[in-house]
């Protein structure tokens, strides 16, 4: 018999690279509706250019396994928008979440936010337990009207936590 193929706990994080932004972005789109290959490219891009701390990859053996994406909110630079965190099927529950997320969190401190916000549509709401973890908590469920990623009309939670 073969042994599945199980990954390690061998990975590392780190702010994404220009040329590992179509891998990155080809990961974000299997949670992401609505948004063409292209679009998801072109929106990362803009974020790494804009606030490169808040993009972040986990790579193993040269591989990339996960992705957290974010902005800071153009109205109000001590507000952070933790849009995107996803880790491929097979490293889910591996620690690669956490880590990206510390990762991530950390580097909303170094850009002066001092709370952070996430949003979840219905379809990922069984991930806010997880963001729960690290004390965010519900602070409202809104309708998604020009969210990145999150079809128009679609019901989302709002997450927070305070940094
Ligand atoms: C949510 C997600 C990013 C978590 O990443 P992960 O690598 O599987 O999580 P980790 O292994 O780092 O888990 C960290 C902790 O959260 C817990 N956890 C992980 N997924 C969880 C979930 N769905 N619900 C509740 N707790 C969860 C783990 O038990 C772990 O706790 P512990 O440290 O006490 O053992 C990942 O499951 C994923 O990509 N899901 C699909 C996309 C998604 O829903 N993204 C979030 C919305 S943008």
């Amino acid at each position: 018999m073969i042994a599945a193929s199980i990954p390690t706990a061998d990975f590392s994080v780190a702010q994404l690279a220009t040329p590992q932004v179509p891998q990155a972005a080809a990961l974000l789109l299997a949670i992401n509706d609505d948004t063409a290959y292209s679009d998801e490219c072109a929106w990362l891009l803009h974020c790494l250019t804009r606030w490169p701390p808040l993009q972040v990859g986990a790579v193993d053996h040269g591989q990339l396994v996960g992705v957290a994406s974010g902005a800071v909110d153009e109205r109000d630079p001590g507000l952070g928008w933790s849009h995107d965190l996803v880790v491929s099927a097979s490293y889910q529950h591996h620690g690669v979440g956490a880590a990206l997320l510390r990762a991530q969190l950390q580097g909303f401190r170094l850009l002066g936010c001092s709370r952070i916000r996430g949003q979840s549509p219905t379809r990922l709401a069984s991930a806010i337990a997880f963001f729960e973890h690290f004390g965010f908590r519900v602070v409202d469920e809104t309708t998604a009207a020009g969210f990145p990623g999150i079809a128009d009309g679609t019901r989302v939670f709002i997450t927070e936590c305070a940094l």
